[in-house]
């Protein structure tokens, strides 16, 4: 199928790939030229595993090209929409405009017969009110939400765990087309939820709200456990072994971060008041507030193991990215938390195997070197706070011999507390004894 894909950040750039991927002819389209030059170039103009050997493939095959002239969009049968839905500053609702200005530069160059589908997370309503504008140019609309986590972003989207489709009622022609846009899915028997539009939009915004409520319910609990000695992580696998609970998504910690779970809590519970119905999320407020009060938990852990006061001291910080495998810092618990400690007066030196280009733009302040060891050389304290795999598997005594004091925050509970204490390391994690 000839395809289009208008926006190539982390949703679309990885979409356009893997439908070259899959055997269809792409061509994906972004305003950002330096973005796509990259794209362009067979490079990924950001950090996920398995995207460049796509990409690679897809240039190679010539099924896949980048562009910056929407007009090439004309002549392809589908047109996904993968913009970004940023949070507005200074307001909780989803700011549209890259929304608005993609399918406004999309109409003219849509044929009779064409599918327009919306990949980008909206507030509910969106598509019902931009089906309208399509259906004027004889083009439809399908609203098709996209699930896939950073760092496993290729595999999600080659083989999700559903798909949901929202069209107008009867509309079997998209249907049909999305069927055949991701035919290889559906042979594999992923299960495929026709729906209407409101339904499809909502399905994405109460999927992230609830995994949002899931580790803010495990962080609340780890408040409990540290007022009353108990430890969040067996209590967490210990209420895992339910089934109805499960484990997945109960690792209590600095919290959650993103370009996604923080601001879509947000846009919804904004888009909810405007419904008329914000008392039915406003437990969202207290999801939100639970995940920013780790943060300060963290710095408060800080300033009491070093006696009271960070100023002049200092302090390593192990990770910047919102989550391991990713350079993603937007919205990031550990920048957060190594920006606040600086504001304090700390002398911060912070590192992250891939996410130190996309902190320092935020953050120039901070003192940004190459690795664990150098971060940590003479440090008073250490903090692990993005659970990278080189960091969970620091060996304490070799790791301890460069540090001023065996002082370690784990913000992530994932080091063996045991290993750690006994290699005579002062051990605190969240949540935990
Ligand atoms: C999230 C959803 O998981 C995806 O399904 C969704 O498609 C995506 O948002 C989106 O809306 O685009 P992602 O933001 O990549 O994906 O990251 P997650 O894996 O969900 O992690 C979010 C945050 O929660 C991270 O900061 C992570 O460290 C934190 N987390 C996760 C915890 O603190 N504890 C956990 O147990 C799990």
């Amino acid at each position: 199928m000839r395809i289009s894909v208008i926006g190539c950040g982390y949703l679309g750039a990885v979409h356009a790939a893997c439908m070259a991927e899959l055997g269809h002819d792409v061509i994906g389209i972004d305003i950002d030229e330096h973005k796509i030059a990259q794209l362009a170039a067979g490079r990924a103009p950001f950090f996920e595993p398995g995207l460049p050997e796509v990409l690679e493939r897809g240039m190679a095959s010539g099924r896949l090209r980048f562009t910056t002239d929407i007009s090439e969009a004309s002549g392809s049968a589908v047109h996904f929409v993968a913009v970004g839905t940023p949070q507005i500053p200074g307001s909780d609702a989803a700011d549209l405009r890259y929304v608005d200005a993609s399918f406004s530069a999309l109409l003219e160059h849509l044929s009779d017969g064409d599918l327009v589908v919306g990949k980008s997370t909206v507030p509910v309503g969106t598509a019902a009110r931009l089906a309208e504008l399509v259906e004027n140019t004889g083009a439809s609309l399908a609203w098709n939400p996209e699930f896939l986590r950073e760092g496993f972003a290729v595999g999600d989207t080659l083989t999700p765990d559903r798909l949901v489709y929202g069209v107008r009622a009867g509309d079997d022609a998209a249907v049909a087309a999305l069927d055949e846009v991701y035919a290889a899915a559906i042979a594999a028997g992923t299960p495929r939820l026709v729906t209407d539009y409101a339904t499809a939009e909502l399905v994405k915004v109460a999927a992230n709200a609830f995994l949002a409520t899931k580790i803010s319910f495990i962080n609340a609990m780890a408040e409990v456990a540290e007022a009353t000695g108990a430890d969040v992580t067996q209590l967490a696998d210990a209420i895992g072994h339910d089934a109805r609970i499960g484990r997945r998504f109960l690792n209590a910690g600095v919290g959650f971060g993103g370009g996604c779970l923080p601001k879509d809590i947000r846009g919804f519970m904004a888009r909810a008041d405007e419904l008329g119905v914000g008392e039915s999320l406003s437990f969202l407020r207290d999801v939100d507030a639970i995940n920013l009060r780790r943060r300060e938990r963290v710095v408060q852990l800080a300033i009491e193991e070093l006696g009271g006061d960070v100023e002049g001291k200092r302090i390593a910080v192990l990770g910047l990215a919102f989550k391991p495998d990713s350079d993603d810092v937007r919205d990031s618990p550990a920048l957060d938390i190594a920006a606040r400690l600086r504001g304090l007066g700390a002398l911060v030196s912070v590192t992250d195997p891939e996410a130190i280009e996309t902190s320092r733009r935020v953050h120039p302040e901070l003192n940004y070197v190459g690795s664990a060891e150098e971060a940590a050389a003479d440090a008073d304290a250490v903090l692990l706070l993005t659970e990278w795999r080189q960091f969970r598997e620091l060996d304490p005594e070799a790791f301890g011999a460069g540090v001023g004091s065996r002082v370690i925050i784990d913000g992530r509970n994932v080091l063996d507390a045991t290993r750690w204490r006994a290699a005579g390391w002062t051990y605190r994690g969240l949540g935990r004894p």
